[in-house]
């Protein structure tokens, strides 16, 4: 594997199926690797709130023995003193960094300046911890991926270009709805297209929920207005208000469709509390995944090499 984690496009398909399976193992034995990164610590950089992403690597790299260190930065990246030079110090006091940011090139720059490896735990344009963990946790429900029907409906945001790339690669049909003005990065998409090209995934974009549901065998949605968005909230949900994943348009998918979120929710605006709370529902075995695959990842960028 690359010394950091920066966007699933990086990773081969082999590194994901190594991922997948050791995270499988650290899932049904937690005890087995209580110690492989002994003495390890972990940085967390965070310019944007969070939940799922501080507190699972939080908890991961402690179940492997290691030690984290919180930092809520108010002063933005390179602005106190210079990207590089933070990265440089750093890189003499901890074995990992996890960077949440708003501009990308953040990430970008400090994995290039730094020794030590650096994760992305997201950033305006992907979010590829996320995206890998649920492409995990949808061959955990479905026993495959490849001829997968996922329908993302919703904001062409840095879920859904993390999303593009794994699936594509991994074999994953994914359709995309999004309002008009909203669709993913045309550089993205032609970057999953030529993945689909190899793995046999079939990419569509449009500004059809209800095309894209028909028949499929997961629906996806996330936030209509991501952080940092704010000022937008409430043209969003005006623009948005016919993405909603709700009992009609769940009703166009199979009948065992799975729904997914990356959460945090807007209950109410991008999917209704019936759909969030049914059985069809598996938006906190998602969360739960984040742990695990992220635990894996950890393991392959700070582990020993040997
Ligand atoms: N899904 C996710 O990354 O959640 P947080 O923003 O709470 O970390
Ligand atoms: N698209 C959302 C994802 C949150 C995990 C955001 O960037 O806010």
């Amino acid at each position: 594997m690359k010394k950091d984690f920066i966007s699933i496009k990086d990773l081969s398909i082999s590194e994901i199926n190594e991922i997948f399976a050791l995270a499988v193992k650290l899932k049904k034995n937690k005890a087995k690797f209580s110690t492989v990164l002994q003495g390890k610590t972990l940085c967390l950089i965070f310019h944007k709130p969070s939940l799922r992403t501080r507190v699972s690597f939080e908890v991961g790299i402690v179940e492997l023995g290691g030690n984290a260190i919180y930092l809520q930065e108010d002063i933005r990246v390179g602005k106190r003193e210079a990207l590089k030079d933070m990265a440089k110090t750093l890189s003499r006091y901890v074995d990992g960094i996890v960077l949440r940011t708003f501009e990308h090139n953040n990430v970008v720059e400090l994995a290039g300046q730094a020794s030590i490896p650096v994760i992305n735990g997201l950033s305006d344009l992907l979010h590829p911890c996320q995206a890998l963990s649920d492409l995990f946790t949808v061959k955990e429900k479905l026993g495959k991926l490849k001829g997968i029907k996922l329908a993302y409906v919703g904001d062409g945001n840095n879920v859904c270009h993390s999303l593009l790339y794994g699936a594509s690669k991994l074999g994953v049909d994914i359709a995309v709805a999004t309002p008009k003005g909203y669709e993913p990065q045309a550089g993205i998409v032609n970057e999953a297209k030529e993945f689909a090209a190899k793995s046999g995934a079939s990419i569509i974009i449009n500004n059809a929920p209800q095309k894209v549901a028909k028949g499929a065998d997961i629906i996806y949605t996330d936030v209509w207005t991501s952080m940092g968005q704010e000022k937008e909230r409430e043209k969003r949900k005006e623009i948005f208000a016919n993405f909603q994943i709700n009992k009609e348009l769940v009703n166009l998918a199979k009948k065992k469709v799975l729904i997914m979120h990356c959460l945090p929710a807007h209950r109410g605006e991008e999917i209704t509390d019936e759909v969030m709370d049914s059985d069809n529902s598996i938006v906190f075995d998602q969360a739960e995944n984040r742990l695990h695959v992220q635990k894996a990842i950890l393991i392959k960028l700070l582990g020993d090499k040997k």
